[in-house]
């Protein structure tokens, strides 16, 4: 099938890439000079496993097709999918790049095409979707088209697999009287027998947020029970291994840290609370869920102060730096706002991530953050180290190796990712959340006050244990 892919950000480029590699002839629209120029070099401008060799083959073998123009990529396609961005740079809506594509896109329809919008919308927007369309139809005298929601679900670091191998398919039908547009739609995802669910507009739209919001909500729930944990002697872990088996719990999601970043969890719940507040509504659950994410990097710098008592002057290495591993990704990344508050505290912080982009963006991003060029050398002198990003190389570091080269051995581990009992035998103080066996938070660890922490070589402070809140 001719398809038009308008927006080739994540989003855009993974299904303009799968579909090219499902056999489909498409055209990728972007109007960004910069992004546009490095894809032609077969540079794809983010990091999105498999995504590259997808980008690389369906350019030579040309079923993808690049341009700028509407002019050039629209009226052969039997589907035009939008992927432009919908998120503002300050974490609230912004419908200006759907509106000037929709003006150059929709008047280009060929008859016969249907519009697919995969971006995520604004409800607010989506609610008059059908006859914004057919208003820009009825200018140029063209018929109307089917105008479909197609939300995407797809996870950064896992985007090339959630397209291949989708939970679920949902159809958003604002207009589609034949069902020409869905018949369309449903042939392109040919590829998957994942469930499809055709609804009307709005409840693909608010669908799409409330899997978000769900998660959300789930992730804070879990950094909750964590202090639960923390209080009672319980481990956050062990908690949910209880509940996972149960079908309707389920044990996804409930990992608790550093809370959730990244371009859409934080940004949608805030979004959403914002936008239903202007039609007289409350959300306080959603309030709480955001209130409870935000003070998590209170929490990750009060573990910090209970082991170090006071931040100015040390050296903390931050190991990790996107919002979440598989990805280099910084929007919303927690280590942005954590470093910056170090910083401010008076702290050195030198941050370590394994992709460069992050490691550079981040730079950029926060006033006075050194960067090292590997773990070993971040950690080299260093106070304390934040893990921040749960990279199965920090894992797996040699920290009975590194310990020698750090001025203290403290760890606070902002996403539970790192092996308790080992790293307390090799001599760290140790601190997660909610986890049990951490020395410093944990009011019903074992006693052994008076015990100095540090490098076996350099022991430099006694712990007082006990809850670090
Ligand atoms: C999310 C949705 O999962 C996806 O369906 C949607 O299409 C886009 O938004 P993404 O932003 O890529 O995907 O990241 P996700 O895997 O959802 O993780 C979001 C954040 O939550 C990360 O910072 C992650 O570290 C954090 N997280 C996740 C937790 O803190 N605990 C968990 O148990 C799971």
């Amino acid at each position: 099938m001719r398809v038009t892919v308008v927006g080739l950000g994540a989003v855009g480029l993974v299904t303009a890439a799968c579909l090219a590699a499902d056999g489909h002839e498409v055209v990728g629209l972007e109007a960004d000079p910069g992004r546009l120029d490095a894809l032609r070099r077969g540079e794809v401008p983010f990091h999105e496993p498999g995504l590259d060799a997808l980008v690389t083959s369906a350019l030579s073998d040309r079923r993808l097709v690049l341009t700028d123009t509407a002019e050039g990529g629209v009226a052969q396609a039997r589907l035009v999918i939008l992927a432009v961005g919908t998120h503002g740079p300050d974490g609230s809506w912004q419908s200006a790049s759907m509106v000037q594509c929709l003006l150059e896109v929709v008047p280009r329809l060929a008859d016969d095409a249907a519009l697919v919008i995969r971006s995520t919308l604004p409800p607010d927007f989506a609610v008059g979707i059908a006859a914004r369309v057919a208003g820009l139809r009825r200018a140029v005298g063209r018929s109307l088209v089917p105008v479909l929601l197609n939300p995407e679900f797809t996870r950064e670091g896992s985007a090339v697999r959630d397209f291949q191998r989708p939970s679920r398919i949902v159809i958003g039908v604002a207009h589609d009287p034949s069902g020409a547009g869905v018949a369309a739609l449903k042939r392109l995802y040919a590829h998957t027998d994942a469930p499809i669910r055709i609804v009307g507009a709005m409840d693909a739209c608010l669908g799409k947020l409330a899997a978000n919001l769900f998660l959300a909500t789930r992730i804070s729930f879990a950094n909750e029970l964590a202090g639960v944990c923390e209080e009672y002697g319980g481990d956050i872990e062990a908690v949910v291994d209880t509940m996972a088996p149960d079908p309707r719990i389920g044990g996804y999601f409930l990992r608790a840290g550093l809370g959730f970043g990244g371009s859409c969890l934080p940004s949608q719940v805030q979004m959403m609370s914002r936008a239903v507040r202007e039609h007289g509504l409350s959300t306080p659950l959603l309030d709480a869920v955001t209130q409870i994410n935000t003070g998590r990097i209170d929490h990750f710098v009060d573990r910090l102060t209970a082991f170090l008592e006071d931040l100015a002057g040390k050296r903390i290495c931050l190991l990790g730096l996107a919002f979440k591993p598989g990805t280099d990704d910084l929007r919303d990344a927690p280590s942005l706002n954590l470093a910056r508050r170090l910083i401010a505290a008076g702290a050195t912080v030198v941050a370590y991530d394994p992709m460069p982009r992050a490691r550079q963006g981040a730079a950029n991003l926060v006033p006075g953050l050194l960067i090292a060029e590997t773990a070993a050398e971040a950690l080299t002198g260093a106070d304390a180290v934040g893990l921040v990003t749960e990279w199965p190389e920090f894992a797996a570091l040699d920290w009975e190796g590194v310990i020698a080269s750090m001025r203290r051995a403290i760890v606070v581990d902002g996403r539970n990712a790192l092996d308790v009992g080992r790293l307390i035998e090799a001599g760290y103080a140790y601190a997660g959340f909610g986890r049990a066996g951490s020395t410093g938070t944990l009011q019903d660890a074992p006693r052994d006050e008076g015990r100095r922490v540090g490098s076996p070589a350099e022991p430099v402070l006694t712990l007082a244990l006990g809850r670090a809140e």
